[in-house]
C-alpha cells in the first residue's frame, strides 16, 4: 500500500509497539493519529515526532466511546495497540483487563463502523494457544489460555472475525509473539529482554522463573512493523495471522546469548520459582503470514538483540561493548 497521504490511527501509540509503528507510518508519509491513555506507555516515547506536522498526538481512554467516535474522523485504517498487556497484572485485576481489552476494542469496532474506517488490524498474541500442546502453533489449533489476559485477546479476534463476517467490515488479527526493541519498557511486567538489558547494564545477575527450558519465539519489533504494513497492503479479511520468527530458543539459551553479545559473559544466570500464568513453550508457525502477507522475518534473534543494544546504548548513552 502507498501510505502517504493516508489517515491512519494508532491506538496505544505512547506504547513499546504502536510507538515503533507510528515512527514508520509517518516515515512513510502517512497522517497518524495516536491515542493513548498513558496507563503504561510514555509521551517520551514520541518525542522525536511531537513536532512532526503530520503527526497528532492525543490523550485519551479507549474506553470512551465518545471519545473515539470523535477522533476516527475521515480514519483509513485503525491499528488497534492499545491494551492492559500483563499478563501478570490480568491474573490481579482480571476485571480491568476485561474491561480495557474487551469493552474497549468492542468499542474501537462499534465506533470504526460507525464512521465507516476501511480496515483495523489489531494487536492479539499468542497467550491465546495458551497450554496447547502441539508446536509449532498453527492458526487453526485450539485455543486454551491460562490468563486472563489470554482470554481477553482470544475474545477480541473472535469479536474482529464476526464484525467482518456480520457487517462486512475488513480486519485482520495478527498473533504476535514475545516481541523485543526499542522503547520496550524495563518494568518488572514487560518483556524479559528489556529486563535483562537494564540488568546486564547494572551488572546484575539474570533472573529466570522456572528452569529455563521454556522455549519463545521472540520476534524484532522491526518485523512485527513490518508485518502490520504488509496486513494493511494485501486485500485480506477476517484473517487471524501468527506473526513470529519462527525459530524458538530457550531462556537459558537467551540469557547466555545477551551475555556474549554484551561481553558480560561474567554475569551469572540464576533460576526462580515459575510463574503463574506463564507459558512453557512458544513457538509460531509463520506459514500463513509468508502465503496471505508474503512476510519473511528479515531479522535472525541475534541480529534483532544486537540492533536494540546499539540502539538502547546510543540513546541512553551507555557504554557496552556489543559484538
Ligand atoms: N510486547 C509483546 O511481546 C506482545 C506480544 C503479544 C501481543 N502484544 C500486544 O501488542 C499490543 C502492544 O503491546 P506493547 O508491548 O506495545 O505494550 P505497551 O503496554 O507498551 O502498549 C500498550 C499501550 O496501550 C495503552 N493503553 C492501555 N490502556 C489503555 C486505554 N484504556 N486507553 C488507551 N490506551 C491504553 C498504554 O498506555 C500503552 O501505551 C498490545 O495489544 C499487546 O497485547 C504484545
Amino acid at each position: 500500500m502507498n501510505f502517504k497521504g493516508k489517515n491512519i490511527l494508532v491506538t496505544g501509540a505512547a506504547g513499546f509497539i504502536g510507538s515503533n509503528l507510528t515512527y514508520e507510518l509517518l516515515k512513510l508519509g502517512a497522517n497518524v493519529i495516536g491515542i493513548d491513555n498513558l496507563f503504561n506507555g510514555l509521551i517520551e516515547n514520541l518525542e522525536e515526532i511531537l513536532e512532526n506536522k503530520s503527526f497528532k498526538f492525543i490523550k485519551g481512554d479507549i474506553r470512551d466511546f465518545n471519545f473515539l467516535l470523535e477522533v476516527f474522523k475521515d480514519i483509513d485504517i485503525i491499528y488497534h495497540e492499545a491494551a492492559f498487556t500483563s499478563v501478570p497484572q490480568s491474573i490481579l485485576m482480571p476485571e480491568s483487563c476485561n474491561d480495557v481489552n474487551v469493552n474497549g476494542t468492542l468499542n474501537i469496532l462499534n465506533a470504526a463502523r460507525k464512521k465507516d474506517v476501511e480496515k483495523i488490524i489489531y494487536a492479539s498474541s499468542s497467550s491465546v494457544y495458551g497450554e496447547t500442546p502441539s508446536l509449532p502453533k498453527e492458526e487453526d489449533m485450539p485455543r486454551i489460555p491460562i490468563s486472563p489476559y489470554g482470554v481477553s485477546k482470544m475474545t477480541c479476534e473472535a469479536y474482529m472475525q464476526v464484525f467482518h463476517q456480520v457487517y462486512g467490515m475488513k480486519t485482520v488479527s495478527l498473533r504476535y509473539f514475545n516481541v523485543f526493541g526499542p522503547r520496550q519498557k524495563d518494568s518488572p511486567y514487560s518483556g524479559v529482554i528489556a529486563i535483562w538489558l537494564g540488568r546486564i547494564i547494572d551488572n546484575k545477575e539474570l533472573i529466570i522463573f522456572g528452569d529455563g527450558e521454556q522455549s519463545r519465539d521472540f520476534t524484532y519489533v522491526k518485523d512485527v512493523v513490518r508485518a502490520n504494513l504488509l496486513a494493511a497492503e494485501h486485500e485480506i479479511s477476517g484473517e487471524i495471522i501468527n506473526l513470529g520468527a519462527g525459530s524458538p530458543i530457550t531462556l537459558t539459551e537467551l540469557g547466555k546469548l545477551m551475555l556474549k553479545l554484551t561481553n558480560k559473559e561474567e554475569l551469572k544466570i540464576v533460576y526462580s520459582d515459575p510463574r503463574l500464568g506463564d507459558i512453557m513453550h512458544s513457538f509460531a508457525d509463520i506459514s500463513k503470514a509468508k502465503e496471505l502477507l508474503k512476510f519473511q522475518p528479515k531479522y535472525t534473534q541475534e541480529e534483532g538483540l544486537r540492533d536494540y543494544f546499539k540502539w538502547y546504548c546510543k540513546k541512553y548513552n551507555k557504554n557496552l561493548i556489543i559484538s
